[in-house]
């Protein structure tokens, strides 16, 4: 009977061929598939274990807390805090980067994580996800500090996404091998390759972006949907479709799978607020973005690619414009003027 190639065959497999690994990177994309195995099976009961939900709290961007946001952010801080495998963790849902307990292994590696995106989703039965990015820690640290993870997304060693739709997939980048995507087979309990080294089509005809907001967007962004809005009769010559479904990672999934663009740039409502965007660069932009560029996409600002930026702060919003590469340069192109 034919079992198939589970995540941990691949990532030890992949250790294989990098000389001197030591086998901590396999451990440590163990503890954040069983992290992911746990929260798909907490997406999966929902209102039967009655997690669905406020939880009554804010987060530090003043973000109303779903209860699924702090239990979500627990499992990985208890799946990853304890193996000897990281050096520190930061989430979208802690104020600070979190410090290992005094008595847990240190490993050579940092975590930031969005243990629940679209998690406004999460009460209406649409998907979910959760995404990480890992990046080394300086040798020998015992108590990161900020600054050690305020690095750029480009320096990222691996960055992925876990998807909780009909199925959940786990979707993984690291510059040496490509994006590679696994389903969770629930019966058995694995994740299984079954996409290897994904590749987003140059060209698409479609485009997400939150609508509601357009009349706060910059003149480049109007001029792109404006255009795509005109269809065949206009500039493009071709009619374009739109999806929007407010959980990233189920856009970005869609977009490795068939191509599109992902939009959401900074707009003037939040440039009056003094915010730099509404996704985060660190958990958010940042693993994203390593997962597009190594699938052949692009991911900018509109002014500047996204792994290129130098982080000020852990929580810091940025605009994000991401997919076919055609499509997202032909929108560079318009910022540039
Ligand atoms: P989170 O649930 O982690 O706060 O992230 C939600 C993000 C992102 O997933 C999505 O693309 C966007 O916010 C949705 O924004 P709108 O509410 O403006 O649609
Ligand atoms: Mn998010
Ligand atoms: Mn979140």
């Amino acid at each position: 009977m034919h079992i198939g190639t589970t995540l941990t065959n691949y990532i030890i497999e992949t250790q294989r061929q990098i000389q001197g690994a030591t086998g901590e990177f396999t451990g440590l994309l163990n503890d954040i598939a069983v992290a992911c195995k746990k929260i798909s099976g907490l997406v999966d009961k929902g209102d039967l274990i009655g997690v669905l939900g406020s939880a009554g709290s804010e987060n530090v961007q003043g973000e109303t807390q779903k209860k699924l946001d702090v239990i979500t952010n627990e499992v990985f801080l208890e799946a990853l805090a304890h193996n000897g495998h990281v050096a520190g963790l930061a989430s979208e849902e802690m104020d600070e980067i979190y410090e290992l307990p005094a008595d847990a292994p240190r490993g050579h590696y940092l975590v930031l994580f969005d243990p629940l995106d679209g998690s406004s989703n999460i009460d209406v039965n649409v998907s979910v996800g959760t995404i990480f990015s890992i990046i080394k820690a300086p040798e020998g640290v015992v108590r990161p500090t900020t600054e050690d993870f305020l690095k750029p997304g480009a320096q990222q060693c691996g960055a992925g996404y876990c998807l909780y739709g009909p199925s959940t997939m786990m979707v993984f980048a690291t510059a040496a091998r490509g994006v590679q995507m696994f389903t969770l087979d629930k019966d058995f309990g694995e994740f299984l390759l079954t996409h290897e080294d994904v590749k987003i089509p140059d060209d698409t005809s479609e485009f997400a972006i939150n609508a509601s907001n357009s009349r706060f967007w910059e003149e480049p962004v109007k001029r792109y949907v404006d255009e795509c809005l005109a269809g065949s009769e206009g500039p493009r010559g071709k009619d374009f479709n739109m999806r929007w479904i407010a959980s990233m990672v189920a856009e970005v999934h869609r977009i490795l799978t068939r191509g599109g663009v992902f939009m959401y740039p900074v707009d003037e409502k939040m440039k009056a607020k003094k915010l730099g965007g509404k996704l985060r660069l660190m958990y958010e932009a940042n693993p994203m973005s390593l997962i597009i560029e190594q699938a052949g996409g692009v991911s900018s600002t509109g002014r500047e690619r996204i792994l290129d930026m130098v982080p000020e702060d852990v929580h810091q919003r940025v605009p994000v414009i991401l997919g076919s590469r055609n499509e997202v340069e032909r929108i560079v192109g318009y910022h540039a003027g």
